[in-house]
């Protein structure tokens, strides 16, 4: 895993556009894997800002988000699909019918989940997917416990994640307690995986994930068995690892 710990989350953010850019710039029909969550919208400010200087065009790039809450209306604005249209693909040339969220607003939902594998394979398989970190170790929705074969579908929110995404949601969608996720069999398949990890809230969950055992405990652990990862820190997320000297001595041979 290549881990890069940088002075703040405004240069995580830079270097997260950068390799997103970079993709592109490599192969214009990248099928992109993406997030929600407070944690990647600096990132996406920065590809808004290089799409309007015309350093990267997205007409041929197509997306699969990692999660949607079940029961939010369709049209809410705490609603993954909202979220993604706000804060990119309204401000970028990404065709629409290119960008997938998994549709919670269905009566068939495992169904849904199985067609959303299906969609992701016709697209030839994501080619960087773009991580979040839960606090206690999830990704997407992949809450701990889950399995490392875990495909797309319906998933329970621990009570920790309903509290930490609480502010996000209205007073009516208080009640919602599931999701849809795609699995981490799922996640681990995309060919490049970049997460990033901000703030000290995350300090515990990265220390676990990078330097604890593999373990269903702490979901996030899986991309230990991923040939091609890069974790993007800031220095409070990075602050409990043990290894921290030996990260960052790796890092600058990285940038040579
Ligand atoms: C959310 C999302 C994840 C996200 C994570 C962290 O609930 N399902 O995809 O990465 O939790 O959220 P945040 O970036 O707001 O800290």
């Amino acid at each position: 895993m290549k881990i890069m710990i940088y002075d703040n989350a405004e240069q995580v953010a830079e270097h997260a556009a950068n390799i997103i850019c970079r993709t592109i710039n490599s192969k214009a029909k990248t099928v992109l894997g993406l997030a929600t969550g407070r944690t990647p919208l600096k990132t996406y400010q920065k590809l808004i800002k290089s799409h309007k200087q015309g350093s990267v065009d997205f007409s041929q790039v197509s997306s699969f988000n990692l999660d949607e809450y079940l029961g939010v209306k369709p049209g809410s604005n705490n609603s993954y699909r909202f979220f993604m249209n706000e804060n990119l693909f309204k401000h970028i040339n990404i065709k629409l019918e290119n960008t997938a969220v998994p549709c919670s607003d269905s009566d068939k939902v495992n169904q849904t989940c199985h067609q959303y594998e299906q969609q992701i394979k016709q697209c030839g398989g994501i080619d960087l997917q773009l991580l979040g970190l839960g606090t206690n170790g999830h990704i997407g929705f992949n809450e701990p416990s889950s399995s490392f074969a875990s495909r797309t579908r319906v998933v329970a929110l621990a009570s920790s994640t309903l509290l930490d995404n609480s502010d996000l949601l209205t007073d009516q969608e208080q009640t919602i307690d599931k999701a849809i996720s795609m699995g981490i069999a799922t996640i681990l398949e995309s060919k490049e995986i970049v997460i990033i990890a901000l703030g000290e809230a995350k300090a515990q969950a990265v220390v676990l994930a990078i330097e604890g055992a593999l373990s269903a405990s702490c979901p996030a652990s899986c991309l230990q068995m991923h040939g091609n990862v890069t974790w993007l820190l800031d220095q409070e997320a990075s602050s409990l690892l043990t290894q921290k000297h030996y990260y960052q001595l790796s890092q600058q041979l990285l940038a040579c």
